[in-house]
C-alpha cells in the first residue's frame, strides 16, 4: 500500500515529503479553502514538491462545466489527477475524461457499487471515505474490503484509495484489506510513527551508552 498526503498545506507536504515515503497528494475544496493564495498556484507548488499523482477536485456539478474545469486543472501539471464527485453527471465526466487520457479519482464513494460503477466508467482511482461512514454509525473499513474483493474478482485495475482516514488503525486495516493507497492527513502520519516503547528503548540505549567505561 502506498502513502499519499491528504492536505493542501505546502509546509506540511514539504515536511512529510522529506521522509521519502510519500507517493502522491490528495486535495479537496475544503482543504484548499483553508490555505492562503490561489488554489491553482498551490496545486502547482504541490506538484513541484511531490513527484507523483496530485488530486485536484472540480467544483462544478454539471457535465459540461465539470469537463471544462477538469481540463483547466489537468493543464496545471502532467501529474494532476482530476477528482470527480460520484454523481450522475460525474459518471459521464469520468467516462469522457478517461477516454481522453485524463486520470480521474472518483471522490465521495460510500458503497462498493458506486466504486464498481466509477471503475467501469474508467476511473483510475476510487476514494471510499472511511471516517465519514464511521461518523454515521457504519463500518467504513468494510467497504474497503468489499471494493478490493470486487476489483480482484473482476480483474479491475482501478486503484482503491482509502480516504477520510482518522487514525492509524484505519491505515493498518486498509493495508490488510488490500487498499492500493491510503491518503492520510498530516496529524495521522505523526501518530503512526509514535510508539512509547520506541522512545523508552532509545532513552535506555543512550543512557547505557553514556555509562560505558573506557
Ligand atoms: O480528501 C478526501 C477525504 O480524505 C476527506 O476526509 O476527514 O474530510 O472526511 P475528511
Amino acid at each position: 500500500m502506498k502513502f499519499f498526503v491528504d492536505s493542501a498545506n505546502i509546509e506540511e507536504i514539504k515536511k512529510l515529503n522529506e521522509w521519502g515515503i510519500i507517493s502522491g497528494v490528495t486535495t479537496n475544496p475544503s482543504l484548499l479553502s483553508k490555505e492562503k493564495g490561489n488554489p491553482y498556484d498551490i496545486l502547482r507548488q504541490i506538484c513541484e514538491i511531490v513527484k507523483g499523482p496530485v488530486s485536484a477536485e472540480v467544483t462544478a456539478v454539471k457535465f459540461e462545466e465539470m469537463v471544462e474545469e477538469a481540463h483547466r486543472l489537468a493543464d496545471i501539471h502532467p501529474n494532476i489527477v482530476v477528482k470527480i464527485p460520484f454523481i450522475e453527471d460525474g459518471i459521464k465526466a469520468i467516462k469522457y475524461l478517461s477516454e481522453r487520457g485524463i486520470s480521474v479519482n472518483t471522490t465521495l464513494i460510500f458503497n462498493p457499487i458506486q466504486a464498481l460503477i466509477a471503475a467501469r466508467a474508467g476511473a483510475r482511482y476510487v476514494s471510499p471515505f472511511i471516517g465519514r461512514l464511521d461518523d454515521v454509525g457504519h463500518d467504513g473499513l468494510s467497504i474497503i474490503k468489499e471494493i478490493v474483493e470486487i476489483f480482484t474478482i473482476h480483474e479491475i485495475e482501478t486503484e482503491v484509495i482509502a480516504a477520510s482516514i482518522r487514525h492509524p488503525r484505519h491505515v493498518l486495516m486498509s493495508a490488510l484489506y488490500g487498499a492500493h493507497i491510503a491518503t492520510i492527513p498530516p496529524n495521522v502520519f505523526y501518530q503512526m510513527i509514535k510508539h512509547p516503547l520506541t522512545d523508552i528503548g532509545l532513552q535506555k540505549f543512550l543512557e547505557d551508552w553514556k555509562k560505558k567505561e573506557g
